[in-house]
């Protein structure tokens, strides 16, 4: 079960985290993996481990928040390799602060990387999955986008707009056998909660009813799953990975 062998994958934002956690299981499960973000040194380490492990994968520069580069980052990637089979849109940034102070370069940043990102990925996967008839889309969203979080209005309207888009698509898309899910994660234990003090993550925990912050494989476990042909009767789905610290 959950096999992807010889599906080709591409993991945005894989340089570290959750992406690249993703990057990991998908190569273990058999999928040919292309690592997209925007650090090179990071990408090259993770396609050494990988092949290391027997797997295949392919870095590629990717800035999510440029459109010409997205357009030319997946030219490549189809150059390459064909098709794309996989695409999990998992890059994304914080600019946390106050709504009412919130500075105009912090809201577009946000959206532009954490949402319009995920959809001009998306442009540039659907002509040829349509094609095929075939493909599987997951979007990273997360638990505030469902319980709200003070300090993160843009990256909160991002990923509650991640899910829309997610709904959105699955539905112009299923009669071609393409499905769109999302995953939102919890508070999991990556550079992007690094910060956080130890106070403030033994407070967190004890909002969490599993006991303890998940893990990027945790998520990823998740993303293997909804990319799987096992997975295929499921669309529109937003997948919660947060050890019940909400229960949607
Ligand atoms: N950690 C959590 O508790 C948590 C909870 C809920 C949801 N999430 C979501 O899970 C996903 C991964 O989070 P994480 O915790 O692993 O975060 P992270 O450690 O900060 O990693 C974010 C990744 O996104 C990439 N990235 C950022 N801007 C990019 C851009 N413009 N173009 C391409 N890549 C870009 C970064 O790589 P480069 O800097 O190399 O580009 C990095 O690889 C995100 O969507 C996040 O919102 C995380």
């Amino acid at each position: 079960m959950f096999s992807l062998k010889d599906k080709v994958a591409v993991v945005t934002g894989a340089s570290q985290g959750i992406g690249r956690e993703t990057a990991l299981a998908l190569a273990e499960a058999g999928a040919k993996v292309v690592v997209a973000a925007r650090n090179e040194e990071k990408l090259a380490a993770l396609v050494q481990e990988i092949a290391g492990k027997g797997g295949e994968a392919f870095a590629v520069k990717l800035d999510v928040a440029d459109a010409e580069q997205t357009k030319a980052a997946f030219k490549t990637i189809l150059e390459k390799f064909g098709r794309v089979d996989i695409l999990v849109n998992n890059a994304a940034i914080t600019r946390d602060g106050l709504a009412m102070r919130m500075k105009a370069d912090d809201w577009d940043a946000v959206l532009r990387t954490n949402l319009t990102g995920a959809h001009l990925c998306i442009q540039q996967v659907l002509p040829g999955m349509m094609k095929a008839r075939a493909g599987r889309i997951i979007n990273m969203a997360s638990v505030v986008a469902r319980m709200g979080n003070a300090g993160q209005a843009n990256y909160v309207a991002a990923k509650a707009g991640l899910i829309g888009l997610t709904k959105a698509i699955a539905i112009e898309i299923a009669s071609r056998n393409i499905t769109v899910n999302a995953v939102a994660p919890g508070f999991i234990e990556t550079p992007m909660t690094d910060f956080l003090s130890d106070k403030v993550k033994e407070e967190l925990k004890t909002r969490i009813p599993l006991g303890r912050m998940g893990s990027g494989r945790d998520v990823a476990a998740a993303i293997v799953f909804l990319a799987s042909d096992e997975a295929c009767y499921i669309t529109g789905h937003v997948l919660d990975v947060n050890g019940g610290m909400y229960l949607a």
